[in-house]
């Protein structure tokens, strides 16, 4: 292990002032968001560690390049720039460019699922597992039991589970399962990586079965960092050969590029197979925009381009992990119940275990964000009971394991300074978590609730 420090290889050039709010501030704020912190103001919000989704900060090469855009509609240089370097970092031959990731999640879908298929992953994600539900397919989850405990010190929790793939196709047939889908660094099990070794015997089993791996990239680079760090043999790897790797084993990818590549808005779905690119140039233009800038703007194409090249900086993952880390492990330290291994690019607190006097069916993780936010300002993301939805056939609320708050962490946002005082809320609360009380519904959307749903305090 390496001893030397994470401090960040950067400096900083422009600052975004924040406001501080006072309790009474704090109190109407959560209440009129429905006691969910999607609904918050982010001007009402301290630190914002909501997600890590569109919030980096991009150097001032990027802002640099967003001046040479070519809003050109058709055939923009910064898409040929976009198109390269996917190839040169990731392997991928083909790319359309998306609005996120999403937009590469539904034509991916939509090209590839049919009525009545399976699509195992290495546990869901909530807009890929809807978008393959709304083509006809079922999702499955195929990764490693290690994945669904929160005390697991497995280092590869992201890692498939070949025996239920196998199960899979012994239950439905292998040509009902068009495509599974591997995530780097699993974001519903807490950042946890997969392992290349892992990956070899996905892409072996896919072989077999003559079935196409497809891999939702969106947190490459970090999975990357865990493999250098705990993969036997990738040492003196770099973090650029590591990524290229993963991804030369995979056929298809879906990227959020809002992640990794640290742009605000962005995405791509990127492949090899000439007749796939070409039924995506199809959907493409139906639901985003000509395939040279699918649902980007040309500048974003170039920040993208210059924020991949980034992304696979040794220097930049270490600081951007060792941040994450270095925020869980003071958790640790006060004894706070957290997701271990820390993930890449979150804390994942284990509201199950800090509110046990709240039944899942009151929604802990929920709760505990609220609170959270009340005490301090600090706004996180429930990923429990409420993010997971209802059964799309019995309608019942799926009840997973892991019922977990999310800091996330942006990057090269906040500072060491940032994360003690956040830390030094989680501890506060958590002395005082008997206080907390559940919740229940007050508006429950179709789809994708948690997005929007809003709730009432349960009071005995
Ligand atoms: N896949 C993963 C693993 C993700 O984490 C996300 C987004 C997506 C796909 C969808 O990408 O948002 O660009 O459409 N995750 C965000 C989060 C929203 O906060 O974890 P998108």
């Amino acid at each position: 292990m390496s001893t030397r420090s994470w401090a960040e290889p950067y400096k900083i050039k422009a600052v975004e002032l924040i406001r501080m709010t006072t309790r009474e501030q704090r109190e109407a704020a959560i209440r009129e968001a429905g006691y969910n912190t999607f609904l918050l103001r982010s001007e009402d919000v301290y630190i914002d560690l909501l997600t890590d989704s569109g919030v980096g900060a991009m150097s001032d090469r990027q802002w640099a390049g967003l001046m040479t855009g070519d809003e050109a509609y058709a055939g923009s240089r910064n898409f040929y720039h976009l198109r390269d370097t996917v190839e040169k970092y990731y392997s991928y031959k083909y790319m359309v460019p998306t609005h996120q990731g999403r937009g590469a999640e539904h034509i991916l879908s939509q090209i590839l699922i049919s009525d009545g298929d399976y699509i195992p992953g290495n546990m869901y994600f909530t807009t890929t597992r809807l978008h393959q539900e709304l083509a006809g397919g079922t999702f499955v989850d195929v990764i490693i039991d290690e994945a669904h405990d929160p005390l697991s010190e497995h280092p590869f929790k992201g890692n498939v589970d070949i025996e239920k793939l196998d199960a899979l196709v012994e239950k439905v047939g292998a040509d009902h399962i068009p495509y599974i889908c591997v995530a780097t660094c699993v974001n519903m099990a807490g950042g946890q990586p997969i392992s290349l070794a892992n990956i070899r015997e996905v892409r072996a089993w896919c072989d077999r079965n003559n079935v196409l791996l497809v891999h939702d990239m969106t947190r490459v680079a970090e999975n990357a960092y865990f493999i250098q760090k705990r993969e036997d043999g990738y040492a003196d790897k770099s973090i650029q050969e590591i990524v290229f790797e993963i991804c030369s084993l995979t056929d298809v990818a879906t990227m959020s590029s809002k992640k990794d590549a640290m742009v605000n808005i962005g995405g791509f779905l990127a492949m090899n197979d000439p007749d796939l690119y070409e039924k995506a140039c199809g959907l493409v233009v139906v639901y985003e925009g000509l395939h040279t800038y699918g649902g980007m703007a040309g500048r974003d194409m170039e920040a993208l381009a210059i924020g991949i090249t980034e992304s696979v900086d040794d220097d930049h993952i270490h600081a951007r992990v060792g941040q994450v880390e270095y925020l869980g492990e003071r958790l640790e330290r006060a004894g706070i119940p957290i997701v271990k291994p820390i993930g890449g690019h979150a804390v994942f607190l284990d509201a199950r275990r800090i509110l046990p006097h709240i039944p899942q069916e009151q929604f802990p993780a929920q709760a505990l964000a609220a609170a959270l936010y009340l005490e301090s300002g600090i706004r996180s993301m429930e990923r429990g009971v409420v993010s997971a939805g209802r059964d799309k056939v019995s309608g019942e609320n799926i009840m997973p394991k892991l019922e977990l708050v999310r800091l996330t962490i942006p990057r090269r946002v906040y500072t060491q300074a940032h994360m003690d005082v956040t830390a030094d809320a989680v501890i506060r609360i958590t002395e005082n978590a008997a206080q907390i009380q559940g919740l229940r519904f007050v508006y429950e959307p179709k789809v994708l609730r948690f997005f929007q749903a809003t709730f009432d305090p349960v009071i005995d």
